[in-house]
C-alpha cells in the first residue's frame, strides 16, 4: 500500500458504542409515541386482526388496562377508532353524534382509569357510514361542504367526551377551519386539532380497513386523499391546515413519504407528526414470523428514520411492543 494520510476518518466517531451514543444524531423515546387501538362493544372482549398480528380489538374494560400498562412504558398517547355494527351505520355517521355511543364511553373512561395521557380521536365519517366513505355520499360523489357539519358534530361530541385533540382525517377542504371554530363556539377551545394534513391514498390501509370492516362500499377515496405522486399539494394542505388553527399535522403513511414529512417540517411552524400505518406494520410482521428480518432491530431503525425525516411524533402500531424495548 502506497504510504498517504487522511486527516478525515469518519469512522473514528463510530469506533465504539459510547462514542456512537455520544454522536447519535435521533433518538426515539416512548414519549412521543401514538398507539393506536381499535375499539369494540362489550365487557372482557378481545377480537384479533388477521391482517394484523400481534393487534387486538378491546372492549373498554380490557382497553384501560392495557393503556395503563402502556402509560407506564412512558407512551404519551392513544388514538381511538371504535369498530362500529354494521346495524348502528347509515349515510349520515348518525351513531357519531351519539354521546352514549362507544367512542365518547371509550375516551371517558380511559380519562378516568389514565387521566394523564393524550387521547386522540380521529374525525371521519367512514367508521359510521354505510357508504364506507369519510364525507357524505350522495349520488355517488363525496360532498364536501355538506360533510363539514357531521365533522364538527362529531368533534364536539369527542370533545364533551373528553378528547385531548380530535383528529380529522377525512381530507374534507376547510375542515379545520370550520371544526375550530365550532369546537370554540362550544366551550372547547382547548381541545387540539391534530389534522392529517397530508393524507395519501394509499393501499397501505388494507389492514386498518379489514379492522374496522370500513373500506368504502363503492369507487375509492381518490377525490379527497392526495396522489401519492404529489409533494407541492402536500405543501400547500399543510400550510392550510395551519392557517386554519390546526395545531399539529401529519403525514400518512409514513416510510414511503418520508421527504413529505422533511418539506412539511420545514415550512411549518407546529409539530409534525407521522402515522405509521397498518399495512407497514402488517408488512414487517410477516416477514419477521417468517425470520427474514429481526423484528425489534427493524422496527427501531424504521421509527429512527421517521423521525429523522422530522417527524415529533410517531403514531404506530408498534409503539407498545418497542416501548417495552426502549425502557
Ligand atoms: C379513516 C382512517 C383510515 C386510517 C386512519 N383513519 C383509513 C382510511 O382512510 O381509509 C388508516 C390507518 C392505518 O392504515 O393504520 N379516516
Amino acid at each position: 500500500m502506497k504510504n498517504f494520510s487522511i486527516a478525515q476518518r469518519p469512522r473514528r466517531n463510530r469506533r465504539t458504542e459510547s462514542i456512537r451514543q455520544l454522536v447519535r444524531e435521533t433518538h426515539i423515546s416512548p414519549a412521543n409515541l401514538v398507539m393506536p387501538y381499535f375499539v369494540i362493544p362489550g365487557k372482557s372482549k378481545k377480537e384479533t386482526v388477521k391482517s394484523m398480528p400481534g393487534i387486538t380489538k378491546l372492549s373498554i374494560d380490557l382497553l384501560c388496562k392495557d393503556i395503563k400498562e402502556l402509560h407506564s412504558m412512558g407512551v404519551s398517547g392513544v388514538a381511538l377508532f371504535p369498530s362500529i355494527s354494521d346495524g348502528l351505520k347509515d349515510s349520515k355517521a348518525s351513531e357519531s353524534k351519539n354521546q352514549q355511543g362507544l367512542l365518547p364511553q371509550a375516551i371517558r373512561a380511559i380519562k378516568d382509569a389514565v387521566p394523564d395521557i393524550a387521547v386522540i380521536t380521529d374525525v371521519a365519517m367512514d367508521p359510521y357510514s354505510s357508504d364506507g366513505h369519510d364525507g357524505f355520499v350522495k349520488d355517488g360523489k363525496i360532498l364536501n361542504d355538506e360533510t363539514l357539519p357531521i365533522l364538527a358534530e362529531m368533534a364536539i361530541v369527542q370533545a364533551k367526551a373528553g378528547a385531548d385533540l380530535v383528529a380529522p382525517s377525512d381530507m374534507m377542504d376547510g375542515r379545520v377551519g370550520y371544526i375550530r371554530q365550532e369546537l370554540d363556539e362550544a366551550g372547547f377551545s382547548d381541545v387540539g386539532i391534530l389534522s392529517y394534513a397530508a393524507k395519501y391514498a394509499s393501499a397501505f390501509y388494507g389492514p386498518f380497513r379489514d379492522a374496522l370492516g370500513s373500506a368504502p362500499r363503492f369507487g375509492d377515496k381518490k377525490t379527497y386523499q392526495m396522489d401519492s405522486a404529489n409533494i407541492n399539494e402536500a405543501i400547500r394542505e399543510a400550510l392550510l391546515d395551519e392557517k386554519e388553527g390546526a395545531d399539529i399535522v401529519m403525514v400518512k403513511p409514513a416510510l414511503a413519504y418520508l421527504d413529505v414529512i422533511t418539506k412539511i417540517k420545514a415550512k411549518v411552524h407546529i409539530p409534525v407528526a407521522a402515522y405509521h400505518v397498518s399495512g407497514e406494520y402488517a408488512m414487517v410482521k410477516a416477514a419477521s414470523a417468517n425470520s427474514w428480518v429481526d423484528e425489534t432491530k427493524v422496527v427501531k431503525e424504521m421509527l429512527v428514520s421517521i423521525k429523522r425525516a422530522g417527524a415529533d411524533i410517531i403514531f404506530t402500531y408498534f409503539a407498545k411492543q418497542i416501548a417495552s424495548k426502549l425502557a
